[in-house]
């Protein structure tokens, strides 16, 4: 059966791609392969997870590179060289241009850990968008998965899962509950889906 080639960019820990890694071990993840992992920095843990999964890596790391322009020039430049089908940011801090994401309508995918439309967009990334959340004081959030177009956090959503907040919850303890009950199970769900409409 033919398999949808899957790019994932990364940019820290990486326990989302871990997720992605253990889907496609367990066949959750069925219709595509984790075919390649971009960090944009040589330090993300993640970089070590793709290695011991044996799954090829580079980094695009701006710094170096010098502009957003050649930055998304050695992502490209990488998607084309892997084949890649479908292009998906789990944890990838960085911003891509319109410039990168108009040649991937619907090919791009980002998990995000709230529910949008609350506490995303730009400037909400990491732990940042629980703080915010425990701050606002709501009482429900979670994580979405979406897919990417030229608005930040701003393309269609593909699945939600909602998180309970608790009155002892600090950012750190409700990152990672979010992540545990919600992102590490709807990515890969999303993954396949995705992955089984491009190869039908
Ligand atoms: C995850 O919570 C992910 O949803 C979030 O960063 C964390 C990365 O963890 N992404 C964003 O905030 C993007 N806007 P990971 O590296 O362990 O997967």
């Amino acid at each position: 059966m033919k398999k949808a080639r899957i790019a994932v960019l990364v940019s820290g820990g990486g326990t989302n791609l871990q997720a992605l890694i253990d889907a496609e071990k367990k066949g959750i993840l069925k219709s595509g392969t984790i075919s390649l992992v971009v960090a944009s920095n040589p330090n993300a843990f993640a970089l070590e997870r793709a290695a011991i999964a044996g799954i090829p890596c580079d980094i695009a790391w701006k710094k170096v590179l010098g502009s957003q322009e050649a930055f998304e020039d050695k992502i490209l430049e990488l998607i084309e060289v892997y084949k890649i089908d479908l292009i998906v940011l789990a944890g990838f801090m960085a911003i891509l241009s319109e410039r990168f994401t108009s040649r991937f309508p619907k090919r791009i995918i980002n998990v995000h850990p709230s529910l949008i439309p609350s506490f995303c967009g730009k400037g909400f990334y990491g732990l940042r968008v629980h703080e915010a959340a425990l701050e606002y004081g709501v009482k429900v959030t979670g994580a979405t998965v979406h897919f990417v177009n030229e608005i930040p956090d701003g393309g269609e959503i593909l699945m939600q899962k909602a998180v309970s907040i608790r009155p002892d919850d600090t950012p750190e303890t409700l990152q990672k509950r979010v992540m545990r009950l919600a992102e590490w199970k709807i990515l890969p769900m999303a993954v396949e889906q995705v992955s089984a409409e491009i190869v039908k």
